[in-house]
């Protein structure tokens, strides 16, 4: 793998982050099409250990459009499945159709590229959910995603509403409500 693509993400203080993004409409353009090959490539180097030393990457599985100031419905998840094996998730103009009762939390805090700092916490977010939402070419699909893809594909979409995972943390009681969710 060569070097990695140059991106500028949005540190949490910048007030762009808090913009609500807007439906996309479909064909995408050849600009938006490269970004998207640009954020899988970036995340994908970020979580492998050579090239995030090398390169001096902050480790992260997600990014949305909005953290590179591009007000639009789209985020990109990479999941390592294994060893140096991922899965890409291109998600444009999703929504939430269903999810669980239970709530879930990461033991070990969220973590985002925009908010460079040690955050400590419970997110609430469910458990299950299935999502609509359109790929690349613009075909309508429908996901069932559980546990932490669910977690991260609910901390990306609350990225297209102007929102960042830190919100969501209670100030006085960082840890309020523990034992009504399960810790993953
Ligand atoms: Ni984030």
């Amino acid at each position: 793998m060569e070097k990695p693509p140059k991106i500028t993400i949005l540190d949490e203080k910048d007030q762009t982050l808090r913009k609500i993004s807007k439906e996309v409409i479909f064909p995408l353009s050849e600009q938006d099409k490269k970004l998207i090959d640009d954020v899988i490539k970036y995340l994908t180097m970020s979580q492998i250990e050579e090239y995030a030393e090398k390169y001096n990457l902050r480790p992260g599985m997600g990014l949305a459009f909005i953290q590179m100031g591009i007000p639009k419905n789209i985020f990109i998840i990479v999941e390592e499945l294994e060893d140096k094996k991922f899965q890409n998730y291109v998600v444009i103009n999703p929504k939430i159709l269903s999810h669980s009762e239970e709530l879930v939390y990461i033991g070990e805090g969220e973590g985002c590229l925009s908010v460079n700092r040690e955050v400590e916490g419970i997110v609430p977010r469910y458990a299950r959910m299935t999502i609509s939402y359109q790929d690349i070419s613009g075909n309508k699909k429908e996901i069932r995603v559980r546990e932490d893809i669910s977690v991260a594909f609910q901390h990306e979409m609350d990225h297209l509403n102007g929102i960042i995972f830190v919100d969501k943390i209670d100030k006085k009681n960082p840890f309020k409500d523990k034992d009504k969710m399960r810790e993953i």
